[in-house]
C-alpha cells in the first residue's frame, strides 16, 4: 500500500463508562480495498465502524479518512459523514415514503440537490442494485433483502468515498442474503473502499482483500482471507471460526476441555 490509506485508524480507544470497548486499534484500509471485520459478539466491531464515521466519539486516538483527520476537534462532522456511507443491520427506511423518496430526501436535505437531479441519481442507484421496478413502492411491500438493497442505494446516492457495512445480512432470511451480497460484490468490483462487519465467511473469503479478527477490543489477526480464515495463527481465531462453522461442535469442545 504505497499511497495514503483511505481509512487510517491509529491507536484508537473507546470506553463507555468504565467499559473499555476498543483498546488500541491500528488499521489501514487502502483505496479500493475491501476489509472484512469478523469476531465474536461484543468484541467492538460496531463501535469501531461507528468511530470511523463519528457516530461515536473515540476516547483516544485518531481516525483519518482520505487523509483528513476526522477526529480533529475542529472537523466539520457533516462534511465527514457525507464522504462515508453506512449500512446497518436494520435498514432504517422511512415507512411513509416511497423507495424513490427515501433516496431523494437525504440528497436534497444534506447535499442540497435539486429535485430533478436527486430523482435522476436515485433512479441510477436503484438500477445498480436491481430495483428499478420498485421505485414507487413503499418499504413495507418489499422483502428484507430488497429493503436492504434500497438502503445501500440510498447510501450510494450520496456519492460516498467509503462504505461501511455493519452485519448487513444478519437480519435477513437465508434465501435473501445472496442478493444483498451480490450488490456488495459488485461495489467491491467497481473499486469501492469498504469495511464490512460480517459473519458471511464465503463472502469474506471471496471478496475481501483482508480479513481482520477482533476479540476483546483488540485486533488479534489482520491478513489475507487465506491467512486469517484458512490458516489462522491464533487459538482465539481458530476457536471463533470453528464455532461459526459448527456451533454444536464448539460446545462439545468447550465441555470436553472443561474443568
Ligand atoms: N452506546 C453504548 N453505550 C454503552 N455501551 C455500549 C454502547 N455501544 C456498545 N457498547 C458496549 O460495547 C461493547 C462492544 O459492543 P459492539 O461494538 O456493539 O460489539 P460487536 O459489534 O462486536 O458485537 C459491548 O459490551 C457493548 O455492550
Ligand atoms: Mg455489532
Amino acid at each position: 500500500m504505497s499511497s495514503t490509506p483511505e481509512i487510517h485508524v491509529r491507536d484508537l480507544y473507546k470506553s463507555f463508562g468504565d467499559n473499555e470497548v476498543l483498546r488500541g486499534i491500528d488499521l489501514e484500509v487502502g483505496q479500493g480495498e475491501v476489509v472484512c471485520v469478523i469476531g465474536p459478539s461484543g468484541s467492538g466491531k460496531s463501535t469501531l465502524l461507528r468511530c470511523v464515521n463519528l457516530l461515536e466519539e473515540p476516547t483516544k486516538g485518531q481516525v483519518l479518512v482520505g487523509g483528513t483527520e476526522v477526529t480533529h476537534p475542529d472537523v466539520d462532522i457533516d462534511a465527514v459523514r457525507r464522504r462515508i456511507g453506512m449500512v446497518f443491520q436494520q435498514f432504517n427506511l422511512f415507512p411513509h415514503l416511497s423507495v424513490t423518496e427515501n433516496l431523494t430526501l437525504p440528497q436534497r436535505r444534506v447535499l442540497r440537490r435539486g429535485k430533478e437531479e436527486a430523482a435522476r441519481i436515485a433512479a441510477e442507484n436503484l438500477r445498480r442494485v436491481g430495483l428499478s421496478e420498485k421505485a414507487d413502492a413503499y418499504p413495507a411491500s418489499l422483502s428484507g433483502g430488497q429493503q436492504q438493497r434500497v438502503a445501500i442505494a440510498r447510501a450510494l446516492a450520496m456519492g460516498p468515498e467509503v462504505m461501511l457495512f455493519d452485519e448487513p445480512t444478519s437480519a435477513l432470511d437465508p434465501e435473501l442474503v445472496g442478493d444483498v451480497l451480490a450488490v456488495m460484490r459488485m461495489l467491491a468490483d467497481e473499486g469501492m473502499t469498504m469495511m464490512v462487519v460480517t459473519h458471511e465467511m464465503t463472502f469474506a473469503r471471496e471478496v475481501a482483500d483482508r480479513v481482520v479478527f477482533m476479540d476483546g477490543g483488540v485486533i488479534v489477526e489482520d491478513g489475507t482471507p487465506a491467512q486469517v480464515i484458512g490458516n489462522p495463527s491464533h487459538e482465539r481465531t481458530r476457536h471463533f471460526l470453528s464455532r461459526l462453522l459448527d456451533p454444536a461442535m464448539a460446545d462439545v469442545e468447550e465441555t470436553e476441555k472443561g474443568p
